[in-house]
């Protein structure tokens, strides 16, 4: 048998076999209560995503998951109503011995959140069935699944029956959006530290859990040949797209209150960027990373009135075809008022006044009903500083990295290589990473609500957003918000439905000589 070891096109592999052997981690016994254990995350996420982890046998032998709503109903009644939720909406059959392991450790508690008899009802439900961890505690995880306006209500109870810290080792985990801008976050906060304190506090942003946003890091920091490029001198521009072809769903109520930039470049959005600017952490525990991530948000350049009117685009889909489906306007969605001027598409320039990036433009866009959903962040590297070769392109294309988050799980890095034949002439081909056909065959791809749950588990905060973070992103788009809300709207609707956005967004690169990847 030969030793030599080669890959699928021929090629001598010899990098070091490296065998992965499974994380070993204890999660302790734990209990999880659900406020709003009936509703559409429930139903959608977490209750599949939990089946899915005591599948996996990633569970400890002892939990406990207690839904909380306000409809009557018993256990049993809460047990199927968990067991039809995992048919419709996860991706696993159920089969009889996995569910009756699962399904012994669902109960259930019928409250409203605003009354104190629901909690006093919880806790003695808590007192009888939570399991104690090794050192004789209760771990209970609240999962706050309720639209916003009911947490200052439960923040405030569970204080009042002493939930919080006292008789229980808690943690409490919500979902975005954390406040409206910067004060009411810094007011959400201020009720849920009178309860809870940060270490106890994970604020879900479904981003960091996806397996290739959590690369982006391992790709900057465990390879020594991009770190000492990625700075100014190496870098022209950085464009970060999160596009999305669906539109508001059934979200018509949340999201013509919220907008594009409240539901995603607050949050996903300024997650992203920070990956990819952040300095690297002293360690790769939650405190240091979230330290970097913070300062990158604090040395985005504060954005003026002249500046936003001149560097940001908002828009407002039309309808439209989205892969040969007719899709109607915005202001034509169910409950959405026809004259609404919510904005649906966002593009702007941004900069990071710091040592690595002075100079360099982050051009960020992201909408709803575009021509197709993908979400990467490209890094655009300068020209050679010479021409040397004749190229058969019109335009010399530059070195683009592009590390590519969905759907497609890949990273790509655009070379110029040289076109056989007689002549010298230069071609632009791929190198590629691809998640899928690099790591062909059982690897598991755990979906972002299986990893952020499990952290949580845990105790690991790295992939929650932190209070002074959420601040400090709101610092960035809320004077754009209040200038948008402010200023004269264009003629909304700009854009189709299938399109790229507005115009605008692509003059706001062609102006500068430069053009979106597509
Ligand atoms: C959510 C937004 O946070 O993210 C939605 O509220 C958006 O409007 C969704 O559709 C996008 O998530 P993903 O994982 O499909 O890119």
């Amino acid at each position: 048998m030969s030793d030599t070891n080669t890959d699928k096109d021929g090629l001598l592999n010899d990098s070091p076999a490296c065998e992965i052997v499974p994380e070993k981690f204890d999660i302790e016994p734990f209990t999880m209560v659900i406020f709003g254990g009936t509703g559409d995350l429930s139903q959608r996420k977490l209750l599949p995503t939990l089946f899915h982890l005591c599948m996996d046998q990633n569970l400890p032998d002892d939990f406990s998951i207690i839904g909380l709503a306000s409809s009557k109903r018993t256990d049993e009644d809460y047990r199927e109503l968990v067991k039809n939720a995992i048919i419709r909406y996860g991706d696993d059959d159920i089969d009889n011995e996995c569910w009756d392991r699962f399904s012994r450790h669902i109960f259930y508690v019928s409250g409203n959140f605003d009354e104190e008899a629901s909690y006093r009802n919880l806790s003695k439900r808590l007192e009888e069935i939570a399991p104690a961890n090794k050192n004789s505690m209760k771990e209970v995880l609240y999962y706050l699944a309720v639209p916003p306006h009911f947490l200052p209500d439960i923040f405030k109870h569970l204080k009042y029956c002493r939930m919080c810290k006292d008789i229980f080792d808690n943690r409490v985990i919500i979902e975005k959006p954390f406040g409206r801008d910067r004060e009411t976050a810094i007011e959400l906060n201020r009720i849920i530290s009178r309860s809870f304190d940060e270490d106890q506090v994970y604020r879900i942003d479904h981003y960091l859990g996806k397996e290739t946003v959590q690369n982006i890091l391992f790709f900057r920091f465990a390879n020594s040949i991009f770190e000492p490029l990625w700075n100014r001198r190496y870098i022209d521009h950085v464009q970060i797209t999160v596009a999305e072809s669906l539109g508001i769903e059934n979200r018509a109520r949340f999201y013509d209150s919220a907008g594009v930039i409240r539901d995603i470049v607050q949050n996903h959005l300024m997650q992203l960027l920070s990956l990819v600017a952040m300095e690297p952490p002293i360690g790769f525990d939650a405190d240091s990373i979230r330290n970097e991530k913070l300062k990158v948000f604090r040395t985005i350049r504060a954005m003026d009135d002249d500046y936003i009117d001149s560097y940001t685009v908002m828009g407002q889909y039309d309808g439209g075809t989205i892969n040969t489906e007719n899709v109607v306007s915005y202001r034509q969605e169910k409950d959405i008022p026809s004259d609404s001027l919510t904005p649906t598409y966002f593009a702007a320039k941004f900069y990071i006044d710091n040592w690595r990036w002075a100079g360099v433009p982050f051009y960020v866009r992201t909408g709803k009903r575009l021509a197709r959903r993908v979400t990467e962040i490209s890094i655009h590297f300068k020209q050679p500083p010479l021409t040397l070769f004749k190229s058969t392109c019109d335009v010399r294309e530059p070195n683009v990295l592009v590390l590519s988050v969905q759907p497609q799980e890949a990273i790509v890095m655009h070379i110029g290589v040289k076109h056989p034949g007689i002549g010298n002439q230069l071609f632009p081909v791929n190198m590629k990473f691809n998640y899928e056909s690099d790591f062909p065959g059982d690897v598991h791809f755990p979906l972002p609500y299986e990893r952020l749950l499990l952290d949580c588990m845990k105790g690991d905060q790295t992939l929650f957003a932190r209070q002074d973070g959420v601040e400090s992103m709101w610092s960035v788009v809320d004077p754009i918000i209040r200038r948008w809300d402010s200023s004269p709207t264009p003629d909304f609707p700009n854009y189709r439905a299938g399109s790229w956005g507005p115009d605008e967004a692509r003059a706001l690169l062609e102006k500068e000589g430069r053009q979106w990847r597509f």
